[in-house]
C-alpha cells in the first residue's frame, strides 16, 4: 500500500493488486478476486496488439528479481495479452473479437496470414475480457482511462482504439474524453516483424461508469 499524492490533492492510497487484467485479484499473492463495485479508478496502458514483445523483452529482468524463471516463462508468454505465438489449432479457428466487421477482415486476413489473424482476433477478445474486469471492479460513478494505439495490418489501417471504446461502450462505460498524444521516445525494441508498423501516437480515453 502507498500513498498516492499530488500536491496540492492527497489522491488517496494506492495498492499492488494482482498481475492478471482479466481477472484482478485482492492482491499480488491472493486468489481472492477484487470485490466488485470496489474502485474508484482504473487506469491501464494494456499491451498495444502486436506491437511490442513485452515477454522478450522483460525476459532478463524478470529473471534477475527472481519474478519468473526460464521454465514458467512461456506460460507467462501464453498469458500475455497481444502475444505473437500460437499453437496450430489457435490459429485454425478465431475466437468472436465482439464486432462483427472485426471479425470478417480477420477471416480473410487468416487465409494468408493465419498467425497475424489469430494475434488480433485473440488479442481483441481479451481486451474485452479485461474490460468487463475493470467494469466489474469500478464503483458506480468510478472512471476508467484507457490508454491506447492504433495498429496496421497487412499494410492497411487497424482502428484498434475505436475498437476498444466501442468495447467499452457495449459495456455500458460513457466516454467522456479522448486525447491523443504523439509518442516522441520509446524504451523498448522498434525493429518489429515486417508486418508491424511503429505506433506514432496514443489515445487516452477517460471513461464512466455511469453512477
Ligand atoms: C503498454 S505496457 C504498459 C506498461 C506499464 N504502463 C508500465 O509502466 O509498466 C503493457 C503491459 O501489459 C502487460 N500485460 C500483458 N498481458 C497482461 C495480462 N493478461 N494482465 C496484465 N498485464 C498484462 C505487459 O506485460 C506489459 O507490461
Amino acid at each position: 500500500m502507498g500513498s498516492l499524492w499530488s500536491h496540492p490533492l492527497q489522491l488517496g492510497q494506492t495498492k499492488i493488486l494482482g498481475g492478471e487484467a482479466r481477472q484482478l485479484t485482492s492482491d499480488e499473492r491472493s486468489a481472492a478476486p477484487m470485490p466488485s463495485g470496489s474502485a474508484d479508478l482504473v487506469l491501464t496502458s494494456p499491451p498495444y496488439g502486436g506491437a511490442q514483445k513485452y515477454i522478450r523483452a522483460s525476459s532478463l529482468s524478470l529473471g534477475w528479481l527472481n519474478l519468473c524463471g526460464s521454465a514458467t516463462l512461456g506460460q507467462l508468454e501464453r498469458s500475455s495479452i497481444g502475444r505473437e505465438h500460437f499453437r496450430k489449432t489457435e490459429t485454425s479457428e478465431l475466437p468472436d473479437t465482439g464486432d462483427r466487421r472485426a471479425n470478417n477482415r480477420l477471416k480473410e486476413v487468416s487465409r494468408s496470414d493465419p498467425v497475424r489473424a489469430a494475434l488480433f482476433a485473440n488479442y481483441l477478445a481479451e481486451m474485452g475480457l479485461a474490460l468487463s474486469e475493470a467494469w466489474r471492479v469500478l464503483k458506480d460513478g468510478g472512471h476508467l482511462v484507457l490508454i491506447t494505439g492504433d495498429n496496421h495490418l497487412k499494410g492497411k489501417p487497424f482502428p484498434t482504439s475505436h475498437l476498444l471504446r466501442q468495447f467499452a461502450s457495449d459495456r455500458g462505460f460513457q466516454t467522456r474524453l479522448i486525447l491523443r498524444d504523439r509518442i516522441r521516445s520509446r524504451g523498448l525494441l522498434t525493429k518489429r516483424h515486417s508486418a508491424a508498423s511503429i505506433i506514432p501516437e496514443e489515445h487516452i480515453t477517460v471513461l464512466r461508469k455511469p453512477a
